[in-house]
């Protein structure tokens, strides 16, 4: 086994051990993927300030995120498919996060089940809704994020339709996968995972199957979200979804200063500064960017967070420095995930968790919660997309 440095090295890894399919669909974006890759690019405009002959003793990473006590400001963020990477992906990534003190958000398109999850954890997680047509599978969606004990739902209000990503729909990407000459083939260089695989029953779609009416293809993701998804989803959905709730609810996918003023007035807990990782509107700017403009419209009324483009503790502390309260990972545990399993979860926090207090420190700050703009050096029009950068 190499020596894991980086984020990168777990990518690496992964790439080898995974089906074609599964990497394919996580490193994807929609379309040309410039979003997608921006999301990742436009950090490094943002420079750090070195600071020096600061006691460094005594550093703290230690927050909190909706009210809830977190070891770093970084949770794992709902990825779909998330045990299709590695066998029970959802409850190793679920159990890696609640030990090293951070949130863990289920998807509704994950293979392991919420029921699944709340079995083999023993701290509430976050669950993340997508809103279907079928109002009786929502509600009891709902009562089932409750009987779990779900501390607080993350409803994602960018993808009504799904953004095409030309690898999905090439690789005829489901769960499970279906056997084709060249899936099998693909699949015969992958024996560990096929093994481990073949150890769990949980290969569909854990949440739907059996739950969910009016599917044709309950295994096919562009079949289920195109029949099945809510498409008139609307500001008042979302406040009756809150209402049905009554708990702690994030929105999820906000780029726009006037949609975050929309989600503090149905009272959300949260917004997550995000484009979905660049998988949905490609073409979209980078979240990183959009920060400034939703800190100065909403940063005084509402716990803002952010996901979409981090792959280190560099790009968190930029997030924080921003006035991010949050951010969430994404691709970066799920390359650990699909290059170790559990283990590789934990890697992946472990670096972000070193990269952020390392670097910290050399910004000559002590504890996270003071991280702040006296910490960067922002281009001028950073904070405009109109401006080339
Ligand atoms: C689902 O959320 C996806 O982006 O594939």
């Amino acid at each position: 086994m190499p020596v894991i440095t980086n984020i990168e090295d777990l990518r690496r890894i992964y790439e080898k051990r995974t089906p074609r399919m599964f990497y394919d669909y996580a490193e994807s974006g929609s379309w040309t993927e410039q979003t997608f890759r921006e999301n990742v690019s436009d950090f490094r405009h943002i420079r750090l300030k070195q600071r020096v002959a600061v006691d460094m003793s005594g550093r703290s990473t230690a927050s909190q995120m909706i009210g809830q006590d977190v070891s770093m400001p970084v949770a794992l963020a709902p990825v779909g498919l998330t045990g299709m990477q590695s066998a029970d992906g959802e409850i190793k990534a679920a159990r890696a996060a609640e030990a090293f003190g951070v949130p863990f958000t289920l998807s509704t398109m994950s293979i392991c089940s919420i029921e699944d999850v709340a079995e083999h954890t023993t701290k509430p997680f976050w669950f993340q809704v997508y809103t279907l047509k079928d109002d009786d599978f929502m509600r009891r969606l709902i009562e089932r994020a409750r009987a779990a004990r779900c501390s607080a739902i993350v409803v994602t209000v960018d993808l009504q339709v799904l953004g095409q990503r030309h690898k999905d729909l090439k690789n005829g990407l489901s769960a499970p996968p279906k056997l084709t000459p060249k899936s099998i083939a693909n699949m015969m260089t992958k024996i560990p995972w096929g093994l481990e695989m073949l150890g769990t029953k949980r290969r569909f779609f854990g949440n739907i199957v059996g739950h969910a009416k009016g599917v044709t293809d309950p295994s096919s993701l562009s079949t289920w979200t195109a029949e099945a998804f809510d498409i008139s989803l609307d500001w008042a959905r979302i406040a009756q979804l809150k209402d049905w709730w009554g708990g702690k609810l994030i929105v999820k996918g906000i780029m726009d200063p006037e949609d975050a003023r929309r989600a503090v007035e149905i009272g959300a807990d949260a917004i997550i500064v995000s484009n979905h990782g660049g998988r949905q509107l490609d073409g979209a700017v980078s979240s990183i960017r959009m920060l400034p403009a939703i800190m100065d419209a909403v940063g005084d009324k509402v716990e803002v967070h952010l996901d979409s483009g981090i792959r280190s503790g560099q790009d968190v502390l930029k997030a924080l420095a921003l006035g991010a309260r949050g951010t969430f990972i994404g691709r970066a545990f799920t390359y650990g995930l699909g290059a170790m399993g559990q283990a590789g979860v934990t890697k992946a926090l472990e670096i972000i968790h070193k990269e952020l207090d390392i670097t910290m420190a050399l910004c000559g700050e002590t504890n996270v919660r003071n991280l702040g703009p006296q910490n960067l050096y922002v281009p001028k029009g950073f904070g405009d997309p109109t401006v080339l950068l």
